[in-house]
């Protein structure tokens, strides 16, 4: 059965891209394969694990851009990379109602938190956990969703919760809620979208 088939965004370091890429692998991601990687930035370190992988690879600038043509740049990209299922991973931009609206169902994001703590707008990546220290928090977590034109707020599909420990800063906190929890979910989520994208596809 033709997988279906999965681009990534990213903007970072890219270690969910990897546990995707390790997903593959092993077995655990079997229903989708990532065809292609967008970046956000330049420098991202996702790049060249997109390379080492041979996974085609592709850079879209968030900076000096208008919002309307990053997202007409990344659009172009997913069209003619014929893209059914795209991954969030470590993408530091909110999407517009737009292009969200046009991708329903299609879209899932991994966020490092409960989600409905700590996240929406302004809530991304190590502000995520100075927030749940701060807050005082003895459980934080990750969650994967769907994306929908509300900032964290669409459908949850998977959660995973991660203690937090007394001595914890925001560096140790993130470290250990993405070994323990982004990087099992995020392979797991898309795997769960991926094979209903191909069971719904094979019943048309
Ligand atoms: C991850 O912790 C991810 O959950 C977070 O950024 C990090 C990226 O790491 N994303 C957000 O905060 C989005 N709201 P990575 O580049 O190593 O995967």
């Amino acid at each position: 059965m033709l997988k279906a088939n999965i681009s990534v965004l990213v903007s970072g370091s890219g270690t969910n891209l990897q546990a995707l890429i390790d997903a593959q692998s092993s077995g655990v991601l079997k229903s989708g394969e990532i065809r292609l990687v967008i970046s956000s930035a330049e420098d991202a370190g996702a790049l060249q694990r997109a390379k080492d992988n041979g996974i085609a690879r592709a850079v879209v600038p968030a900076k000096q851009t208008t919002r309307e043509e990053f997202e007409a740049g990344i659009s172009a990209l997913l069209e003619r990379h014929g893209t059914e299922l795209i991954v969030l991973a470590g993408f530091m931009y909110i999407l517009s109602a737009d292009f969200v609206k046009a991708r329903p169902g299609r879209i899932i994001n991994v966020h490092p938190s409960l989600i409905p703590a700590f996240c929406g707008k302004g809530f991304y990546g190590l502000r995520v956990h100075e927030a749940a220290l701060e807050y005082g928090v003895k459980v934080t977590g990750a969650t994967v969703h769907y994306v929908n034109e509300i900032p964290d707020g669409g459908e949850i599909i998977l959660q995973k919760a991660v203690r937090v420990k007394q001595n914890d800063t925001p560096e140790t906190l993130k470290k250990r809620v993405s070994e323990e929890a982004e990087h099992k979910l995020l392979p797991l989520a898309a795997e769960l979208v991926s094979r209903d994208i191909v069971r719904r596809r094979s019943s048309k």
